[in-house]
């Protein structure tokens, strides 16, 4: 009897290990082969992502939130001073940047690259700045690799445009149809004939009854 129960403690016990070892093994096998995003890539549904990337600026400035901005600009704060008659340090002082011309705020030693870049920060410059220095300016002294994100981006332009005496204006929400517009690229011009045809035969009744002039703003 005594026997028999270490020989099925010892067979209990060997079971153990060996799911043990299992789990071990299969855990490390699929930890290594955890992609880098996850699920699987669906054509189409890609595609999607790239219109997302193509949505205004002013789809983003139209959530954005400056105390979230505010929490954002910490990466900055390295290199960057954007309260009142803050110093530059690495890089500019940016209190004041919004509206302001590019490379222009005194006593910085600014890059050529920017400084050959001319005009000054609106949203749409401030956004492609941030999601990559290096594109918009190639040569930039700024090295900082940029935020991917386009609504970290627009939370932290609405905080910049706080920290100066003469905030630029939000562009309004981009209308309903801005929104949609990215997602029916593919049916956009199917909807143009049609609103084609349709014309034609408001047209043709319009042709149809004695003169139609004063249809004509209705139809529109
Ligand atoms: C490693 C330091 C560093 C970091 C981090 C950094 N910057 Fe800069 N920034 C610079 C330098 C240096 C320049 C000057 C670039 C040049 O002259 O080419 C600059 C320039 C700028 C300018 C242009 C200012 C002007 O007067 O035209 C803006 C705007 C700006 N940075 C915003 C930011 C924001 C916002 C962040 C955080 C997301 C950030 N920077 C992160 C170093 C940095």
């Amino acid at each position: 009897m005594q026997d028999r129960n270490n020989t099925i403690a010892g067979w209990v016990l060997f079971a153990g290990i060996v799911a043990l070892g299992a789990t071990l093994v299969t855990g490390e096998a699929f930890h290594g082969e955890r992609p880098e995003e996850m699920g699987y890539p669906i054509e189409g549904v890609e595609a999607e992502g790239g219109a997302e990337a193509a949505k205004p600026v002013a789809f983003y400035l139209a959530s954005a939130d400056a105390a979230r901005g505010e929490n954002v600009f910490k990466k900055c704060a390295a290199c960057h001073n954007a309260a009142p008659g803050g110093a530059n340090a690495l890089g500019p002082a940016l209190y004041g940047t919004m509206g302001n011309a590019i490379a222009g705020h005194p006593g910085f030693a600014y890059s050529d690259a920017l400084k050959g870049v001319g005009g000054s920060w609106d949203w749409e410059k401030m956004d492609a700045w941030l999601a990559s220095p290096r594109n918009f300016a190639p040569g930039t002294k700024m090295t900082f690799a940029g935020l991917g994100n386009p609504q970290d981006r627009a939370d932290l332009m609405m905080y910049l445009n706080q920290q100066t005496a003469s905030p630029i204006a939000v562009p309004p929400p981009p209308a309903e149809e801005a929104n949609a517009d990215a997602e029916a690229t593919v049916g956009e011009d199917a909807e143009k004939a049609d609103d084609v045809e349709v014309l034609t035969e408001a047209e043709s009744e319009t042709g149809a009854g004695s003169s139609g002039g004063p249809e004509v703003p209705e139809a529109e």
